[in-house]
C-alpha cells in the first residue's frame, strides 16, 4: 500500500515510493528507493522534503499514516470547496473563436522574441527590453479580450521547444493570474516581462545539463540551480528592466518554508509576485512534455500544488490560482459519464466544475461527430443535461487536436 508519511517518521527499512518534492530535479537518481542508510535520510531532510510517500509492500509500514487514496480524496474535497465558492463570471468581450487566431499570432511572435533573446544571450548580447514590452502588451490585450484563447494554446508543446515555450506560457499564465488578482496595467507589464525572462539564465547553464534525460547528479543539480543567479545578473544588466521583473526572476525557486533556492528565503521575505510566479512556473513545467518527463494532467498538478501549499507554496495564492485556471482549463479534452468525448470551450458560469463542453466523439458508437455540438453541464434538463465529467482524456489516444474545436 502507498502511504504518506512526515519526514520525521522516515527510517531505515522503508521503501520510498515518491519523494513528493515537485519535479524531477532532486538529488536522488531514481524516484523510488529502499532506505538502507542514514545518509539517504539526511539527504531527504537536507533537501527540504517535508512529506513523502512510502510503499508498505516493499518496506516497513507506519500504522497511523494515511494512504495515498485517502490523501487524494481529502485534497479533492478541499479543492472542490475552493472552486465551488467561485461564482464569478469572467467577462470576455470577444468570444474565444474570434480571439484564437489573433492569440496564435501573438504566441508565435512571443516565441520568436524569446528565441531571439535566448540566442542573443549565448553570444553575449544585450536583452532588448522594448521588444519584450511590445509582446507583453499584445498578450495583455489578448487576455483582456478573452484570456482563454492564449491559455488554451499553452498545452501544445513540442519537446525541443520546451525552454522557449515554457517562458511564453509562464508569461501568459502569470498575466491571467495577475488579471485575476486585480493587478493594474503597469504591474502586469512588469511581472509579464519578469515571467517571460525568469529562466533566461538557463542559456548560461551547459546544454548537456539543461537537456539531460536522466536524473541529475548533485554537481549537475548545482549547475542547474545557478540559472537563477544568472537570470538575476542578466536582468540587472538590462536597461529599462524594472525591479519587479528582476525580483521575479531572482526568487522564482524560493519556497515559503525556506526550502527553496538560491537564498532559502522564507514567508514574506519572498515578494508576493514571486510567490505567484513560483506556482505558475511549476504548473507549466509539470503540465508540459519535457525531455525527461511526460506531462501531467492539469487537475493532477493542481492537486499536487494544493498538497505542497501546506509547506512550499502560499496556500491562499494556490487557491486563487485554481480559481483562475479552473479545474478544467479551456482547451482540454474530457470524457463524460455518458461516454461522450469533448473539448472544454468555456468555464462554468455557475460552478467551475460544470463547464461547457463541445462534444466531438462518441465512445459508444466509436464515431467522430460530423457536426460537434455543445453541452452546458450546468443545465440539468434536456438531452444534454444530467451528464458529468468523468475524467480527462488524452488527445493522442483519439488523435484529436483540441485547439481545432475552439
Ligand atoms: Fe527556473
Ligand atoms: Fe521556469
Amino acid at each position: 500500500m502507498i502511504k504518506k508519511i512526515q519526514v520525521s517518521q522516515i527510517k531505515n527499512g522503508m521503501y520510498i515510493h515518491d519523494f513528493n518534492c515537485g519535479w524531477l530535479n532532486h538529488p536522488f537518481l531514481t524516484n523510488s528507493m529502499l532506505v538502507d542508510s542514514d545518509e539517504i535520510i539526511k539527504k531527504v531532510v537536507d533537501y527540504g522534503i517535508r512529506e513523502l510517500y512510502i510503499d508498505t509492500n516493499k518496506g516497513y509500514d507506519v500504522a497511523d499514516a494515511p494512504t495515498e487514496v485517502e490523501v487524494k480524496q481529502q485534497i479533492e474535497a478541499e479543492i472542490t470547496k475552493v472552486v465551488e465558492q467561485e461564482k464569478r463570471h469572467v467577462y470576455a468581450p470577444v468570444p474565444i473563436h474570434e480571439e484564437i487566431a489573433k492569440a496564435k499570432e501573438i504566441r508565435q511572435e512571443a516565441k520568436k522574441t524569446v528565441q531571439n533573446i535566448m540566442d542573443d544571450i549565448k553570444f553575449g548580447k544585450q536583452i532588448e527590453t522594448e521588444k519584450v514590452g511590445r509582446v507583453v502588451d499584445d498578450m495583455i490585450e489578448s487576455i483582456f479580450r478573452n484570456q482563454d484563447a492564449l491559455i488554451s494554446l499553452g498545452r501544445i508543446k513540442e519537446k525541443d521547444e520546451y525552454t522557449y515555450m515554457h517562458s511564453v506560457s509562464v508569461c501568459v499564465l502569470m498575466l491571467s493570474f495577475g488579471k485575476h488578482l486585480g493587478f493594474d496595467l503597469q504591474i502586469l507589464r512588469e511581472i509579464g516581462a519578469g515571467a517571460m525572462l525568469h529562466d533566461i539564465g538557463k542559456m548560461i547553464v551547459p546544454q548537456a545539463v539543461l537537456n539531460k534525460e536522466e536524473g541529475l547528479t548533485e554537481e549537475e543539480l548545482k549547475l542547474m540551480k545557478k540559472h537563477v543567479e544568472y537570470s538575476r545578473t542578466l536582468l540587472e544588466q538590462t536597461q529599462g528592466m524594472t525591479e519587479n521583473a528582476i525580483v521575479i526572476a531572482s526568487q522564482h525557486h524560493e519556497r515559503v518554508d525556506g526550502t527553496g533556492y538560491p537564498l532559502g528565503l522564507k514567508g514574506d521575505d519572498i515578494s508576493y509576485y514571486s510567490k505567484a510566479v513560483a506556482i505558475v512556473d511549476v504548473y507549466d513545467a509539470m503540465t508540459s512534455k519535457r525531455c525527461y518527463q511526460d506531462q501531467y494532467l492539469p487537475t493532477e498538478v493542481l492537486r499536487k500544488l494544493y498538497e505542497w501549499s501546506s509547506h512550499h507554496y502560499d496556500r491562499d495564492l494556490v487557491q486563487q490560482f485554481i480559481r483562475c485556471v479552473g479545474i478544467y482549463p479551456v482547451g482540454t479534452l474530457v470524457r463524460m459519464e455518458s461516454g461522450r468525448i469533448g473539448v472544454i470551450i468555456k468555464h462554468g458560469e455557475k460552478n467551475l466544475l460544470q463547464p461547457v463542453v463541445r462534444v466531438v466523439y462518441n465512445m459508444k458508437s466509436g464515431d467522430f461527430l460530423r457536426i460537434p455540438y455543445d453541452v452546458d453541464l450546468s443545465s440539468t434538463s434536456g438531452k444534454n443535461g444530467e451528464d458529468r465529467i468523468a475524467g480527462y482524456e488524452s488527445p493522442k489516444r483519439f488523435n484529436i487536436r483540441p485547439e481545432v474545436y475552439l
